[in-house]
């Protein structure tokens, strides 16, 4: 019998060609200016099973940075900074039906806690949930954080990406400076400083083998099935997982837990990380996104194989 890894090898140059047809009805992120850069048309997959090697199609090697898809890892270290309680002190559990970067809930909610910490005003309080005493420090350790996750020591930030995004950044200063009225952000937090560890973090750069690697951990609830070592609570994977599953698509999480079925986690320079619970990291990248804000072609490569395998955790 031909195995589902044998299937996957065969079927994915196929696949994902077709995939890649949906790129062109979709738009490179430009509010960065930076990742307007990107090429519009690539399309690339890596699938890892932590045993043999891994498959690969397309534009895998190419490199972009984690954007969004950083703030399942900041949550990660955030509990294991500061609890359960302490966090869920600051942030909601709540999908929004919203934009990623809208303010709009802030205001209508008492207390007027981030709904998520998937959604930019969520993942900037978990930021300043990191423990460090200076915003070099977090960042370090969220970068270290990566480094073991992905078995990778060189990996790092792009640095144009940052300074890109910090200097053009409007929306989430005013919603950093909006959770320093409500006090979501506390009198001890300086909001440049928080916002300095934010950018940071959606600046790192990776490549589609990065992200199969770190979802593979998440999908053997912690434990990296390669090295065996036991990287995260499995208790705060479950967490991440169900944030994944009902807010990590934004507000197209509800017709992709339908037609994929899967936790996922995109990011608006085009990466999509996805998990089969228990058995695969899935780390894409379609730079063009649709109007939601993630990879049109990456999600529509994703159900492609989610629905030939029958992958959904439903
Ligand atoms: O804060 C921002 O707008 C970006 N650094 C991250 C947003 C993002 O990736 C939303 N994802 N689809």
């Amino acid at each position: 019998m031909v195995s589902v890894w044998e299937q996957l090898e065969k079927k994915m140059p196929a696949w994902l060609e077709e995939s890649r047809k949906q790129a062109r009805s979709g738009n490179v992120a430009a509010y960065i200016p930076e990742l307007a850069n990107a090429s519009q048309e690539a399309l690339g997959i890596t699938i890892y099973n932590g045993r043999t090697d891994m498959i690969t199609a397309g534009e895998h090697d190419m490199r972009f940075t984690l954007q969004s898809i950083s703030k399942v890892f900041t949550l990660l270290l955030a509990l294991m900074d500061q609890g359960e309680e302490a966090v869920f002190s600051k942030v909601g559990m709540e999908p929004t039906g919203d934009n990623f970067n809208s303010m709009l809930k802030l205001e209508l909610v008492d207390p007027g806690i981030p709904f998520n910490p998937l959604i930019n005003a969520g993942a900037i309080t978990i930021s300043s949930l990191i423990a460090g005493s200076t915003p070099a420090e977090k960042t370090s350790r969220i970068l270290a954080f990566f480094r073991e996750l992905t078995g990778d020591p060189a990996l790092t930030l792009n640095e144009a990406v940052y300074r890109s995004e910090t200097g053009t950044a409007h929306r989430n200063r005013s919603l950093a400076y909006f959770l320093k009225a409500n006090r979501v952000l506390g009198d001890e937090i300086d909001v440049e400083e928080v916002l300095e560890v934010y950018f940071k973090h959606c600046s790192i750069e990776v490549s589609c083998s990065h992200l199969a690697r770190m979802a593979l951990v998440l999908a053997f609830d912690g434990t990296d099935p390669v090295t065996r070592r036991s990287l995260i609570p499995r208790r705060y994977v479950q967490i991440a997982k169900t944030f994944m599953l009902t807010c990590g698509m934004y507000n197209e999480s509800g017709s992709f837990a339908i037609r994929a079925g899967l936790p996922a986690k995109s990011g608006v320079a085009g990466g999509i990380l996805a998990i089969v619970p228990g058995q695969y990291g899935i780390g894409v990248i379609g730079p063009a996104l649709n109007t939601k804000g993630n990879s049109t072609a990456g999600v529509h490569l994703l159900e492609t194989l989610s629905t030939a395998f029958d992958w959904s955790i439903f």
